[in-house]
C-alpha cells in the first residue's frame, strides 16, 4: 500500500507518481504490468484523473510505456542497475587515506598558486569580460589560444599558430581526441616503456594495437622503434617519464626521419618542460619537425595548477580540417570563466613571471630534499634520476625488504610511490615527489622516511 495523504501540502497526484515510481525501481520487473488507472482510483479513493496524471508523468519520464488496450508496462530501460537493495549510495566512494607525508610526485603546494592574482582577474572577467548567454568555441578562446602559442613559440621553440592550438581539460581529453581524429589512418601505437600509462590507456580505448617500446639512457631507443610496426609514437623527449632521460639532438633528428619515411606521427608530451633546474630547458622537438609530423602536447598542470584542468594540444596543419569536420560540434570542455582568467594573466605578463618564480621554488625544493636523501641515506642510496620535475628518483644499493619497507612505511603514515606500478617494464624505483610540500615539510618527510628505510635495509 502506498502513503497518501491528503492533508499534506504535496499534490495527491505528485505523492501517487513518488511512491509509484519507488515502487517500479525497487519491486517491478521489466516489461511487468502496472495495476490499472481505474483500480488504482478505487483503491486509493482518487479521481481517475489523479491516478491518470500520476501514470503521465511516469510515462513522460520513461519509467512505463502504454500498450493500447492492454495497459501500463514498466519499460526495459536503464532498470537493471537500480533494482531494489542496489540503489546508487550516496557514500558509495570508500574512504581515502589521508597520509601525514604524501610524496605523490605529480603535487604542486597549495601555496605556490598565484591565488590573489587569479581572484583580482577572475573578478574583473567576470565584470568586464563574459558573455554569459553564449556557448563558445569547442576549440578553446581564440586569446587564449593566441597567448599559449606566443609562449610556446617564445620558450619552448614550437612552431606554431593559434589556428592550431586545441584547449582541453587534460592529457586524456587531448589523447582521446587525437585518437579518434586519426584513427582511419593509424592502428598501431609506439608507447615508451616504461610510459605514461595514461597515453596506453587512451589510445587501446579506440582499438589501436600497443607496442612497448624500450627507452635507455637516450630515451625511446629509436632502432627498437624502426624494427616495430608501429605508425604513431609518443614520446616524452625532454623529460621521459618516468626515467628522467633527455633524447639527444640526433635521437631527436634521427626519429623526425625515420617517422616522416612512414608517413606516420609523433606525439610529443612536453608536460613538465618549465620545470627544468640544472639547465635550460631543452626546447620542444616539434620546432625540428620539417614534415608536420608531430603533435605537441602541454599542459598548465604542473607549473600553475591541475586543480584547473587546462591543457593543450597543437596540430600539425594537415590534421586541423579532420579536426574540425569531425569536433565542431563539441562545445568546450574547459568553462570560459578559467579560460579568460588563465588568457588575461598570460596577457599581462603574469605567467612569464609565474613559471619564473615556480621554477626558483621548486629548484629550492628538489635540492633540499636531495641533500636531506644524501644526508640520511648516504651510500644506502642511489639517485636515479633529479634535476627537473617534482620528484627524484632513488633506489637501495643495498639488499632492501621491500615488504617491510612498504609495511612500516604505511605505519608511520607514509604514503609511497614506485615507478613500475603505474609505467609497466622493468624499471623500478621509488619516487619521491617533493612539489607537495612546504620547505619545512620536506626536511620532516625525509626524516621519518629515513627511519623506514634503515630498517628496510638487509645488512
Ligand atoms: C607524463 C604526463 N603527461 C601529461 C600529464 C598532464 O596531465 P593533465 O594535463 O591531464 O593534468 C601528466 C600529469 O601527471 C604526466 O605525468
Amino acid at each position: 500500500m502506498y502513503l497518501i495523504d491528503e492533508k499534506s501540502s504535496t499534490p495527491l497526484h505528485i505523492q501517487l507518481y513518488q511512491a509509484l515510481k519507488e515502487d517500479i525501481i525497487s519491486n517491478f520487473s521489466v516489461g511487468q504490468k502496472l495495476p490499472s488507472i481505474r483500480k488504482i482510483a478505487t483503491l486509493y479513493n482518487l479521481s481517475k484523473n489523479t491516478v491518470a496524471s500520476s501514470y503521465n508523468q511516469l510515462y513522460a519520464e520513461g519509467y512505463i510505456e502504454s500498450r493500447p488496450k492492454r495497459g501500463y508496462f514498466v519499460t526495459d530501460m536503464y532498470f537493471d542497475g537500480f533494482k531494489a537493495g542496489e540503489k546508487l549510495s550516496q557514500t558509495s566512494k570508500e574512504e581515502k587515506k589521508i597520509y601525514r607525508y604524501d610524496f605523490f610526485p605529480a603535487q604542486l603546494s597549495k601555496d605556490s598558486f598565484p591565488l590573489k592574482l587569479w581572484k583580482r582577474i577572475y573578478t574583473k572577467v567576470i565584470d568586464e569580460s563574459l558573455d554569459f548567454g553564449a556557448y563558445h568555441d569547442g576549440q578553446g578562446e581564440e586569446g587564449l589560444r593566441e597567448q599559449i602559442a606566443s609562449y610556446l613559440i617564445d620558450s619552448r621553440g614550437v612552431r606554431c599558430h593559434a589556428k592550431q592550438i586545441v584547449i582541453t581539460s587534460g592529457f586524456g581529453e587531448s589523447m582521446g581526441l587525437l585518437a579518434k581524429l586519426v584513427k582511419d589512418k593509424y592502428q598501431i601505437l609506439g608507447m615508451e616503456s616504461p610510459g605514461y600509462h595514461v597515453a596506453r590507456r587512451a589510445f587501446e580505448e579506440y582499438g589501436y594495437e600497443i607496442e612497448k617500446i624500450e627507452v635507455n639512457e637516450k630515451g625511446i631507443v629509436i632502432d627498437a622503434l624502426k624494427d616495430s610496426p608501429a605508425q604513431i609514437v609518443y614520446i616524452t623527449p625532454s623529460h621521459q617519464y618516468p626515467t628522467g632521460v633527455a633524447m639527444p639532438i640526433a635521437n631527436r633528428l634521427s626519429l623526425l626521419e625515420h617517422i616522416q619515411s612512414i608517413n606516420g606521427l609523433i606525439i610529443e608530451d612536453d608536460y613538465d618542460s618549465e620545470l627544468s633546474y640544472e639547465n635550460r630547458p631543452i626546447p620542444a622537438l616539434q620546432g625540428l619537425d620539417k614534415y608536420d609530423s608531430v603533435i605537441y602536447m602541454g599542459t598548465f598542470s604542473k607549473s600553475l595548477s591541475p586543480a584547473i584542468r587546462v591543457s593543450y594540444m597543437v596540430l600539425p596543419k594537415h590534421l586541423l580540417a579532420g579536426y574540425h569536420d569531425s569536433f565542431d560540434f563539441y562545445f568546450p570542455k574547459v568553462s570560459l570563466i578559467t579560460q579568460k582568467t588563465l588568457e588575461h594573466f598570460m596577457a599581462q605578463g603574469h605567467w612569464d613571471r609565474h613559471v619564473r618564480k615556480i621554477r626558483i621554488l621548486n629548484k629550492k625544493k628538489h635540492n633540499l630534499m636531495r641533500n636531506e636523501l644524501k644526508r640520511l641515506l648516504g651510500d644506502t642510496m642511489e639517485i636515479v634520476s633529479q634535476g627537473g620535475g617534482l620528484a627524484i628518483l632513488i633506489n637501495p644499493t643495498l639488499a632492501f625488504d621491500w615488504e617491510k619497507f612498504k609495511t612500516l612505511a604505511k605505519e608511520k603514515s607514509i604514503k609511497l610511490y614506485f615507478a613500475k606500478e603505474r609505467c609497466g617494464g622493468e624499471f623500478e624505483a621509488i619516487r619521491m615527489g617533493f612539489g607537495g610540500f612546504s620547505e619545512e615539510g620536506i626536511a620532516e618527510a625525509v626524516e621519518v622516511f629515513s627511519v623506514v628505510w634503515k630498517k628496510a635495509l638487509i645488512i
